[in-house]
């Protein structure tokens, strides 16, 4: 509890400097703290300046009228702000302070790594395995003055959110005053653009009485463009299932202003699908966008010795689940439950397990209409059917034939979807030198959920019988 024995000044500064910075956008002045500093403790002018090596008379007529005067309308609360009333007014400030950061903390998660203000929920991943070339590369990013946002895109549970939040944990150990704030938000379906600017507003305590979304908007942006904050919006591809057409709009402009804006600010956006499918708006200029792969071999080695299985058959099952961390999390569990930890024993039952944050992100994908077209479909469908153990992959040809002659399509048609398929990682293209023809394939997941359709999704749209390819399993 705070008494005005325990309080000391510079914590009353921090809470005062914070609070002039965000109402007259300056930090105070050396002279100003020794005029502040001497008040609280009950000195007079004289000895205030020879204290801090100052004029009496410069302190007295030149500092302090316009510092009362500034105060008085910044901490004042109607009150003229005088020396003698100082340490009063100072007192309440912090008092408050104290109080709305204590219900604050309870209700919004928040906590102080530094002097950085961390809000919401981070992931924390217990045991984080690689990821290093990364981090690295996201903190060069960061790091440049030469853009303020950037987008990262990945199959659901390839470790997109546990990334970033370990990047943040990384760039705060290296500085950990790099940043006032931090805020972490997870983007709902049902959350409006309002409702996210509210959250972002109150977790930052701007004060603004202005009702106008484009008014507290602006005032946001100002913010985050004088001071230096970290955002993430995570799960952008929630917005989807809105399927509220101008909601999307209004999150584009949004993103929009916030990569344009910002100066000392930074924006970190994570999804399952391209920005560009998703917010209507062509921000691609601005935000660019990195693929997030899954762990490379020795990450996801490591990450199955920590769940105690070893042997070289390991390496099989971070290939067969593409490095996917929460895959393997749950091929690992059930290799332990079920097979006593054996992976070889496993692998003799020719099954593919599937985990549920990747089969929920199919499950939207083949469900949500306008998502998938109908070619999209059937290059799936077909590349699940054609493929198997022995024939991982068709070549470019031979698919492009098969589709041309199944639906009235064109060749650039089935390019594009070929394309989008590639950039949402749901497709694999095969290609490893210049001149070898192209092929694509399915990672096994995948193809297991087409072939086995747990929710009648993949067929019902799609015009083609359901094959029996997969009964064996
Ligand atoms: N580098 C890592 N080392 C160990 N475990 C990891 C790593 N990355 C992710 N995980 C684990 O994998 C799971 C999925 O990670 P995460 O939720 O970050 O994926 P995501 O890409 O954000 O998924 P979604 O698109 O569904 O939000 C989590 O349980 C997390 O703990
Ligand atoms: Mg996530």
């Amino acid at each position: 509890m705070i008494t005005s024995s325990n309080l000391d000044i510079n914590t009353i500064l921090e809470i005062l400097e914070e609070q002039v910075l965000k109402s007259v956008g300056r930090r105070l002045s050396e002279a100003e703290i020794v005029v502040i500093k001497g008040s609280w403790d009950g000195k007079d002018y004289k000895e205030m300046a020879s204290d801090g090596g100052y004029n009496s008379y410069y302190l007295q007529q030149k500092v302090a009228p316009p510092l009362w005067n500034m105060l008085s309308q910044v901490i004042g609360n109607g009150v003229k702000v005088k020396k003698i009333y100082l340490k009063n007014i100072l007192f309440k400030l912090a008092k408050n302070d104290y109080v709305e950061k204590l219900e604050f903390s309870e209700g919004e998660n928040e906590r102080l790594v530094g002097k950085t203000l961390i809000y919401g929920e981070l992931p924390k991943t217990k045991y984080f395995h690689g990821r290093e070339k990364e981090i690295k590369y996201l903190k060069q990013r960061i790091a440049s003055s030469k853009e303020t946002s950037i987008a990262l895109i990945g199959v659901g549970g390839v470790g997109k959110s546990s990334l970033v939040s370990k990047l943040i944990e990384e760039v705060l150990t290296d500085n950990c005053d790099i940043y006032e704030c931090v805020v972490w938000k997870r983007i709902e379906a049902c959350s409006s653009l309002e409702e996210l600017v509210n959250g972002l507003i109150k977790v930052l305590r701007l004060k603004i009485n202005d009702e106008s979304l484009q008014r507290k908007i602006t005032f946001l942006l100002k913010t985050l463009q004088s001071r230096p904050h970290l955002l993430v919006l995570d799960g952008l591809e929630g917005l989807v299932q809105a399927e509220n057409f101008e909601k999307r709009v209004e999150y584009g402009k949004f993103l929009f202003q916030l990569a344009d804006e910002q100066d000392k600010s930074y924006t970190i956006v994570t999804s399952q699908l391209p920005l560009e499918e998703i917010i209507e708006v062509n921000t691609t200029l601005l935000i660019s966008s990195i693929k997030i792969q899954g762990l490379d071999e020795n990450a996801g080695m490591s990450m199955l010795h920590d769940k105690g299985l070893y042997g070289e058959s390991c390496k099989k099952l971070v290939e067969t689940y593409r490095g996917n961390p929460s895959e393997l999390e749950v091929v690992a569990e059930r290799i332990n439950r079920f097979w006593g930890g054996d992976v070889e024993k496993f692998f003799e039952y020719k099954t593919t397990l599937m985990g549920q944050q990747l089969q929920s992100m199919l499950n939207q994908q083949f469900r949500q209409a306008g998502l998938l077209n109908d070619i999209q479909k059937n290059i799936m469908i077909y590349l699940a059917e054609e493929t198997s153990e022995e024939i991982t992959s068709i070549s470019f040809p031979k698919l492009l034939e098969y589709i041309k002659k199944n639906i009235d399509v064109s060749t650039s048609e089935v390019i594009i979807a070929l394309e989008v398929l590639e950039q949402r990682s749901l497709i694999e293209v095969n290609k490893k030198t210049i001149k070898q023809e192209i092929s694509y394939s399915l990672q096994p997941v995948i193809r297991k959920y087409i072939l086995v359709d747990p929710l009648g999704l993949v067929y019902k749209t799609s015009n083609r019988p359901k094959s029996n390819n997969y009964n064996q399993e």
